[in-house]
């Protein structure tokens, strides 16, 4: 069979660490966090951000885990610039001072992208498990504006602040936001661990997307909204990384190479580690970017569909985390046999009785907020 053909990915997530001082209980790392030992060197970011720019990556995410608990920072910034990365920094904000946003924005840093867990103290710092985070996250925005740093703001919505949607709007506003990201969560991770308590109703997703939609109107040319709904609720899945292995890839804390997030869920898969292998070897030969590439490992239902080149089949992640099988048909798909096992947690978890309460994202107890 043809080969299918690959581009060189447009963005790669350096997940720097998974050290954070929040314990949130909607986190995509993987349960088993990475210690702080078995971390890449600054030297080999350095090595892995020229490898990249070279295989053709223009946009570097440096995320988490909370990026800013590492100490050198700020010369992977710089590493990633002389690279020729535009660089963007997802951060909680905590761990961050003024001076160390100055001494980031020396080293090149073109972008902020900050996580709001909700828009006042109490909701933020439970949900994040950190009291005091939400004056913290208040106070560093202050500072990206002083400095003129892009900000966008990240705001992830569940059952517990989808209600918040229009002050969660507000406050983008008025940290001077150009961008702000509602995402509905995404149940890899500790999510998944925590679906049940985070799962939202059908009104609250209903009431989202007329709310998005309403504000997408009266905010044009100030504020860009993107709006990621909850799949569970959508007739058709996401076109999840755009396509497996087609226009990004993750490497986390270790070195681990990976095509997506939760891609060590699926059973099977062989991954590379960046320390000991090529880049360019692992994104156009490694076996698990190769495993669901194209469309030749789709079940007959997805290959015969119009949807095909659209969605990819959906998310593997999801397909392995519902139906324990990451070749069927996103369960998400109304075509999908899978699809009564999804309606049923549904109407277990969305429409259910009282939320069970969060497993937060650290193995140790919360500080109470
Ligand atoms: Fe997408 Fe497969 Fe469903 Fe078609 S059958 S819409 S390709 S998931
Ligand atoms: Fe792995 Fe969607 S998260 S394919």
């Amino acid at each position: 069979m043809a080969e299918p053909r690959v581009d060189p990915p447009i963005a790669m997530l350096a997940e720097l660490t998974h050290r954070c001082p929040l314990a949130c209980p909607y986190c995509s790392n993987p349960l088993e966090l990475a210690a702080k030992e078995t971390e890449l060197s600054t030297g080999t970011w350095a090595r892995v951000f020229r490898e990249a720019a070279e295989l053709g990556v223009l946009q570097l995410h440096l995320s988490g885990g909370e990026p800013a608990s590492r100490r050198d920072l700020e010369d992977l910034v710089r590493h990633a610039r002389d690279a020729g990365l535009y660089t963007n920094l997802i951060t909680s904000g905590i761990g961050l001072t003024r001076a160390r946003l100055e001494a980031l924005v020396a080293a090149g840093l073109d972008h902020i992208q900050l996580s709001v867990q909700g828009v006042r103290a109490d909701i933020s710092d439970r949900i994040g498990g950190y009291r005091g985070g939400f004056d913290r996250k208040m106070e560093l925005a202050s500072h990206i504006a002083d400095l003129g740093i892009p900000l966008t703001l990240n705001a992830v919505m569940h059952r517990h602040n989808l209600d918040d949607l229009p002050a969660t709007l507000d406050l983008a506003l008025t940290l001077g936001a150009r961008r702000i990201e509602v995402a509905c969560v995404q149940f890899q991770g500790w999510a998944l661990r925590n679906r049940a308590a985070l799962q939202p109703s059908r009104d609250q997703v209903d009431t989202a997307k007329r709310i998005v939609a309403e504000a997408r109107d009266r905010h044009q040319g100030r504020m860009v909204i993107d709006f990621v709904p909850p799949d569970y609720y959508a007739d058709f899945p996401k076109a999840c990384m755009g396509g497996w292995g087609s226009t990004g890839l993750n490497v986390a804390p270790d070195g681990t190479a990976l095509p997506c997030h939760a891609a060590q869920t699926i059973p099977g898969l062989a991954f590379q580690n960046v320390a000991t292998s090529a880049l360019v070897d692992i994104w156009y030969k490694g076996p698990a970017f190769m495993a669901f590439r194209g469309t030749d490992w789709m079940p007959e239902l997805c290959q015969t569909c119009d949807r095909r080149d659209i969605d990819f089949g959906g998310c593997r992640c999801q397909a392995m985390a519902v139906l324990g099988d990451p070749t069927a048909t996103d369960p998400v798909c109304r075509k999908s046999p899978g699809r009564a096992t999804l309606d049923a947690l549904l109407a277990a978890e969305g429409e259910g009785g009282a939320a069970p309460d969060f497993i937060y994202r650290r193995p140790k107890p919360p500080v109470p907020a």
